[in-house]
């Protein structure tokens, strides 16, 4: 493995262990008399898997093999097997060389991961105008992977396979959901292959192993769960054909839920269409809290703010997940918070010029200033810098950033809530604390973890726009008593009400069995467990 500067970050220059190298040309190459291409070769690891296997199955180099690399060192390096390999970029050959032909029967490689803003301007814009031709809609956050794969794909001829290292945010980021859609459509079968620990050493990217065949007797998709690379040296090719595969459903969804069984993705997929369970926004509206631009001055302890003689102009507020530890904020626990020092106020004064504030608002704001505070992009960009712009009132909130779960939190003290959570405001007509309660159930839970997204750290993370797409089955709802729910999840005693809601909203609210129930229980826990194995990961 190289060692990782400045410049090889810059060009996504992390080299393929030979271990996957071999794996993916072993499942890859099937025919002496193939054209391969390899779209960002770097030094050759898999032109030397190509050579190794070529020499093992038919004693001498026979296929068509073209490597393509930007960087001339490294393509002297990979000239070194010999085979043909154009110096120069990826996406200036497509358009000149493959586009309109699309012949090669097997692409494999390792695409660069490189963020928008560093991508070498020349190439993104051939890049972006190539996916745009494609029918794709590039924008401000797809990083360079993402042509490279797609435009790989392209590339092939019609019975053609593709074996690629991409990314694991594949998965699950918005910018590659029309990726998802396209290889779902365009690929007969799709073999996913994950590592529960991280494969390449020097990088904290999670990668998995994309295996595509646009022509095979085998419909469907697939999710092999590897541990490690020994594992992958071990994996005999019918191991991969005897997982279990899924129908491809042509939906830009995040993939984490083809890590289920096909039962428990049938379970799911009619509960998430059963018209008795609700959908969030038929419940409530969410949006992002607070942006204060400087916690440091707009947040504050209650000692600060009574020493400053502050009482009128601070609001309290709650800044992070763990102030509440209930499913219920109530004015006794904000006044705990308050004499725990913990810092649940914010500096909310009139919108006024600053001579006609108080006194001590005067004096707290030109402290801010001298602090430099008021320089902050944030609250620069504001007419006035300490007029935090704020619209409702959140009813309730919706934690950001789950460990275990996600829950709802029902605002009874009238707090503000910083954008570390997120904020509710219930649609007319529906009880609030009926929602509240309901929220922690077995059903919504699993489906929490196919919404969410989880990156390197085993959190598990909700936008505005996955909350807006949470379901709820309500029906029973009132008979649950929200002050017991409350009450245990105080107590970290997440089964308990797990068993309570289940019986009420699941069982007699749905009619499901008690097969069902326990197959969402698996559900919930097969994915929250995995990401948080996750978190060991070094
Ligand atoms: C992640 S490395 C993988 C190298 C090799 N495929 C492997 O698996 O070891 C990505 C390579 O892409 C090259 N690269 C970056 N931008 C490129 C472009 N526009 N066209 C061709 N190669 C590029 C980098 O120089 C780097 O060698």
């Amino acid at each position: 493995m190289k060692t990782i500067d400045g410049y090889n970050k810059l060009r996504g220059g992390y080299y393929t262990p030979s271990d996957i190298a071999d794996f993916l040309v072993r499942w890859a190459m099937r025919d002496p008399l193939e054209s391969i291409l390899e779209p960002s070769c770097g030094d050759g690891s898999f032109l030397s898997a190509i050579q190794k296997r070529e020499k093992s199955l038919w004693k001498t180099q026979t296929n068509t093999v073209t490597g393509i690399e930007l960087d001339a060192e490294e393509a002297k390096k990979s000239a070194a097997y010999g085979y043909e390999i154009v110096v120069g970029d990826f996406f200036t050959y497509y358009r000149n060389e493959i586009e309109e032909r699309c012949f090669y029967d097997v692409v494999l490689g390792n695409p660069p991961f490189i963020r928008y803003q560093n991508i070498d301007e020349k190439y993104r814009a051939i890049a972006f105008d190539l996916m745009k031709k494609h029918g794709f809609h590039p924008n401000r956050l797809t990083n360079i992977w993402l042509p490279f794969l797609l435009l790989s794909c392209e590339a092939l001829s019609e019975n053609g396979r593709i074996g690629m290292v991409i990314p694991a945010e594949l998965f699950q980021v918005d910018y590659a959901a029309e990726a998802r859609n396209y290889l779902s459509s365009h690929f007969d079968q799709l073999t996913l292959i994950t590592f529960k620990k991280l494969v390449f050493d020097d990088i904290q990217q999670e990668v998995v192993l994309l295996l595509g065949e646009k022509q095979s007797d085998q419909k469907g998709i697939r999710v092999v769960e590897l541990n490690n690379l020994e594992e992958l040296n071990h994996c005999d090719l019918s191991i991969i054909r005897h997982t279990e595969q899924k129908k491809l459903d042509h939906s830009s969804d995040k993939w984490v839920k083809y890590y289920l069984t096909r039962e428990e993705l049938n379970l799911l997929q009619r509960l998430n269409n059963d018209p008795r369970i609700s959908n969030a926004m038929d419940l409530y509206e969410v949006n992002v809290g607070l942006v204060s631009g400087e916690n440091d001055f707009f947040l504050a302890d209650w000692t600060t703010v009574v020493e400053r003689n502050l009482q009128t102009e601070f609001q309290p507020i709650i800044s992070r997940s763990e102030q509440v530890r209930g499913i219920i904020l109530s004015d006794s626990e904000l006044d705990d918070l308050r004499r725990d020092g913990k810092r649940v106020s914010i500096f909310m004064p009139d919108n006024l010029p600053i001579e006609d504030l108080s006194v001590s608002a005067q004096d707290y704001i030109r402290w801010g200033e001298q602090k430099g505070f008021n320089k902050n992009y944030k609250c620069r960009i504001r007419k006035r810098w300490y007029i935090i712009p704020t619209t409702w009132t959140a009813d309730a909130f919706l934690i950001r950033q789950a460990n275990l779960y996600p829950k709802m939190i029902l605002n009874s003290a009238g707090a503000l809530v910083t954008d570390t959570l997120h904020k509710v405001r219930f649609l007319d007509g529906v009880d609030g604390r009926l929602v509240t309660a309901a929220f922690i159930n077995a059903y919504t839970l699993a489906l929490s973890e196919t919404l969410g997204r989880s990156y390197g750290g085993g959190v598990l993370t909700f936008e505005p726009g996955e909350m807006r797409k949470i379901r709820i089955p309500m029906i029973g709802a009132e008979k649950l008593d929200i002050m017991r729910i409350d009450q245990l999840q105080r107590d970290g005693e997440y089964e308990k009400i797990l068993f309570y809601t289940d019986q009420v909203l699941l069982y007699e609210g749905l009619g499901l069995s008690e097969h069902e129930v326990n197959l969402l229980h698996s559900i919930w826990k097969k994915m929250r467990d995995r990401r948080l194995s996750r978190k060991q990961v070094v």
